[in-house]
This record gives C-alpha cells, structure tokens and sequence, in this order.
C-alpha cells in the first residue's frame, strides 16, 4: 500500500500532478492537501475510476487538522505549495512567503510522517529544501537521504533543448544536471550525458544551450505574461521523478538514477567525496547539490560521483560560478529557521 500526499494540491502545477498520480497503479491512496479549492479538485478526480482511492483536505478542516489527516501514514509527500513568480520577478523574491509556507508544512511533516520521502517544488528550491531540513533537525527527524529537491525540470528541459538543436528524438536523451535550481546555479552536463549530441555542436551553440537550460523557467514565465510560471511541464517532471520510487523493483541488478537537489550528508554514500572535490574546485563548504543519485523507497543511496568528475573545463567553470550563488541561498534558508 502506498501512500502519496501532494500538498499545494489545487494550485497550477498540483492539480494535473494529482491527475496524474490518480492515473498511476501503484498509488493506493492519494491524499490532496491545499489552503483553498481542493474540495472541487477531489471532487473531480474522484469520478476518474482508476483505483487509487482520493481523499482531501483544507487546512481549516477538523478544527485545523486537516494537514495531519492528510500526511496520515504517507510513505511520500510531494510539495509544490506556494507562490510562482511573475515577469521580472526571481525566485529569490518568492523566499519570504514561500519559506514560511514550508516550514509550516515541514513541521506537520516532522510530527506526522517523519520517515516520508519529502520532495520539495516549491521555489526558491535552493532555499527551500534547507529550510525543510532545519524544521526536521529541530524535531529530531531529519533523514537526509529522504529529502529532495525536485530539479527534474531542468534534465527534462535539457533534453528537449538539445533534441531541438541537434535534430535527435527527445525521449532518447537522459542529460543529467547538477548544482541547484535557479539560473546560473543550474549546470547541464552534456559533456558527459549527451557526449555524442554535444559534440556536434559549435562553440556558440553549446553556450546559447547552456543559457536555454539555465533560463528555460523565464522562458515560461514570460509567455505566461503575470499568470504564473511553468505548471505542466513541473506536474509531468514531478510525477516523472516520484514515478522512479513507485516503480522501484527490489529485485533489478541496479538501482534508477536520478538528477535531485539533496543534503551532501556524510551518511550518503559518495557524498564526502562530492563535497571534498566541490571545495577543491570552488573553495566553497557546499552543503547541498543536485547530483545524480542512486534511488531506493529508503531514499538516496548512492551519489555517482563520478559524472561530477568527469566534467569538462567549461562545465566545472560553470559550477564555479553555481557555488558562489548556492552556498548564499543555502544559507539563507538554514539562518531562516536557525535565526
Ligand atoms: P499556484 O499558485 O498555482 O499554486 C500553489 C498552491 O499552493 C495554491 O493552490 C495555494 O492555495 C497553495 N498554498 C499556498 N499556501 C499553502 C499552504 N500553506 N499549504 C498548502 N497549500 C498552500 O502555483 P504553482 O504554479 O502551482 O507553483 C507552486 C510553486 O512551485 C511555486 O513556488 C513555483 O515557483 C514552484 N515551481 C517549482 C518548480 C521546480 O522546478 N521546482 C517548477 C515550477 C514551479
Ligand atoms: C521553473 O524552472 O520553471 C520553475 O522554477 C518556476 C520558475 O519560477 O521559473
């Protein structure tokens, strides 16, 4: 039996991510959480006769307890609650609202189903995902192999922008990306995952690409013209990513590998050496990073380091230039909570 919350369930991105997850075989019990609307979002996903079974919650149901009746026995909990940005704006401008919202919604993780695996959209994720793990330390529930920041946006935008340039099909791309999720923090590593697209392409081409990946969220945002940022393309990564763990088959020779922003914890395997070569490289304590990770239903369970290794010369400048701006909004997030 498996248990998916989605918090932030009636906005832009959570109602077709909860449409998807209600489409899913392997979600038994799918519990939608919001502050307005779910009631007519439950009430309509509820006539789709596919068997996982629907419940929903406001946050003024059962005097105020409708957040814990939603993470009830949830095995994962699935975030895009908050505000998106509008033209002109930067993620960082959401922190102030957004980061409240999480560690509200962090809290009533902690003290409900604090072994969920916790996936964190909401924006500025850089910050955010810190804050989440400040919240779960103060409660003494913090599993840092069980807490993502869900960046599978940028490796699906990788793969269209480079199918796009290089004439390829879309779907047989898988460009991993590391770093974090905001403009110059995100790092494609096409040299490594795409070797053969990318070595096709000219000098010019490589960095307009880079640029693309780096920038694809105002791309959306722009075109959207003040009513919001990317929620179709985010429900289709986000149900991509938490799909992984649904379809988890203990008895496969190897474990699904996946791009997430997560902890640079020392309990996961290949983390010292990820921050050790990070420091190296950029003179920075980087505390959290997306990388490619091997994913079990007990979480991460191995960094493959070795991609990170394998980058070229313009690929670890640019991650030199990602870690300036992460370690501040890392830091931003824990002084946050931390104060
Ligand atoms: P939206 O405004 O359409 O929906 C957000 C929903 O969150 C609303 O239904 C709102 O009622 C709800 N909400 C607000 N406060 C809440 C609370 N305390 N508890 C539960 N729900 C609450 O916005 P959206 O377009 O769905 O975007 C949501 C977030 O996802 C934004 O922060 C956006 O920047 C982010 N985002 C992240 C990525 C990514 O790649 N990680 C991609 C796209 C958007
Ligand atoms: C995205 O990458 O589309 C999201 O982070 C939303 C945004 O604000 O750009």
């Amino acid at each position: 039996m498996t248990k998916v919350a989605v918090l932030g369930a009636a906005g832009g991105i959570g109602q077709p991510l909860s449409l998807l997850l209600k489409l899913d075989d392997n979600v038994d019990d799918l519990a939608l959480f919001d502050v307005v609307n779910v009631p007519g979002v439950g009430a309509d996903l509820f006539h789709i006769n596919t068997d996982a079974k629907i419940s929903y919650h406001l946050k003024s149901d059962d005097n105020g307890t409708g957040l814990q009746n939603a993470l009830q026995g949830a095995d994962i909990v699935i975030i895009p609650a908050g505000v998106p940005r509008k033209p002109g704006m930067t993620r960082d401008d959401l922190f102030k609202i957004n980061g409240g919202i999480c560690a509200d919604l962090a809290t009533g993780i902690a003290t409900t189903c604090p072994e969920a695996l916790v996936m964190v959209i909401s924006n500025p994720v850089n910050s955010t995902v810190p804050i989440f793990a400040e919240v779960f330390k103060k409660h003494g529930s913090y599993h840092p192999k069980r807490l993502f920041g869900v960046t599978w946006l940028d490796s699906v935008r990788a793969n269209s922008f480079m199918a796009q340039v290089s004439n390829s099909i879309p779907s047989s791309l898988d460009v991993k990306v590391v770093g974090g999720h905001s403009g110059d923090t995100i790092v494609p590593l096409y040299s490594v995952t795409a070797a053969q697209e990318y070595g096709r392409l000219s000098e010019e081409q490589e960095s307009a690409l880079i640029h693309r990946v780096q920038f694809g969220g105002d791309e959306v945002v722009q075109a959207k013209q003040g009513a919001g940022s990317a929620t179709l393309s985010m429900a289709y990564a986000g149900y991509r990513f938490l799909r992984t763990f649904l379809e988890i088959d203990d008895d496969a020779e190897e474990l699904p590998v996946e791009s997430c922003y997560i902890p640079l914890d020392d309990s996961i395997k290949g983390a010292k050496e990820t921050k050790a070569y990070l420091k190296e490289l950029t003179g920075e304590d980087i505390e959290f990073f997306a990388m490619p990770c091997e994913l079990s239903f007990d979480g991460v369970e191995a960094i493959q380091f070795d991609l990170l290794k394998n980058a070229n010369e313009k690929e670890r400048e640019l991650i030199k230039v990602c870690a300036n701006t992460l370690t501040g909004n890392i830091n931003k997030g824990v002084s946050f909570i931390k104060g």
